[in-house]
């Protein structure tokens, strides 16, 4: 359902993106992972439609998602790494603007607030400003505004670093279910661990290259067996 093909994408000398292919199919969590600099963010505002690339093509069912990025937006759910939020706006407030702006009916958006305020541990914090949350309460918000409207792509950029346990076991689960009911996610992490027990498939990027794409247990099977993703990750990166 998402197809890139050949995707470029230049900032002056840097090639952030150099002929990035992959192709991600309905109701998969995949993993993108790679060193800082290797271009993930990049890949996950070109397809949201924040930069244009310089060549190359995405594909969403078919829509050349550069050419109609209005209508491919309003599929996507989009929680980027640096939180983009409304300080002078409380939680409960960012989130009706939200579901507002998403055109969420407003007999279920209560309620889809309450619920996901509820799981992320912030039903306490509703009221307060966002300018006092603190760093795992602001990306809580962020992920909950990504996921209000029931999106059927999520782009996920590094969602779980400054989330506290608790509420890192409730969204794996999460991701796990809406997967399953046909959401297709791309979840970006430097967490490993995470995301060797939660996706599907995991791309390696590397110097804005895909230099491997496949599950773990195929990719374990090509690096001798008993290794870990960290393992694969290093060998490839040393490179
Ligand atoms: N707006 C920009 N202007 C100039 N260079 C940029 C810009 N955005 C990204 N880059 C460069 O493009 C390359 C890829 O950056 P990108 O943010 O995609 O990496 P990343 O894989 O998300 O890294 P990280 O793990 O640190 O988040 C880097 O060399 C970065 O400096
Ligand atoms: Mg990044």
């Amino acid at each position: 359902m998402i197809k890139i093909e050949n995707l470029s994408r230049s900032f002056e000398q840097v090639r952030a993106l150099d002929d990035f292919s992959v192709e991600i199919k309905r109701g998969e969590l995949f993993g993108l992972i790679g060193p800082n600099g290797a271009g993930k963010s990049t890949l996950m505002k070109c397809l949201i439609g924040l930069l244009k690339p310089d060549k190359g093509e995405i594909l969403i069912d078919g829509e050349n998602a550069v050419e109609n990025s209005i209508s491919v937006k309003k599929r996507i759910g989009y929680a980027p790494e640096d939180p983009v939020l409304y300080d002078y706006l409380t939680g409960m407030e960012f989130l009706e603007f939200i579901t507002d702006l998403r055109k969420v009916p407003r007999e279920i958006s209560g309620e889809k607030i309450k619920s996901l305020l509820q799981n992320f541990g912030l039903e306490g914090k509703a009221n307060q400003l966002i300018a006092d949350y603190s760093h795992g309460m602001k990306q809580k918000i962020s992920l909950a505004a990504a996921l209000i409207a029931e999106p059927d792509i999520l782009l996920l950029d590094e969602p779980t670093n400054a989330l506290d346990p608790e509420s890192i076991f409730w969204f794996k689960n999460h991701l796990q279910q809406l997967c399953e009911s046909g959401v297709t996610i791309i979840f970006s992490s430097h967490i490993l661990d995470t995301v060797e027990k939660i996706c599907d498939r995991v791309g390696i990027i590397h110097r804005g290259k895909m230099v491997a794409c496949d599950t773990i247990k195929a990719l374990r099977r090509k690096f001798g067996g008993n290794v870990s993703l960290e393992d694969i990750f290093m060998h490839l990166i040393s490179k």
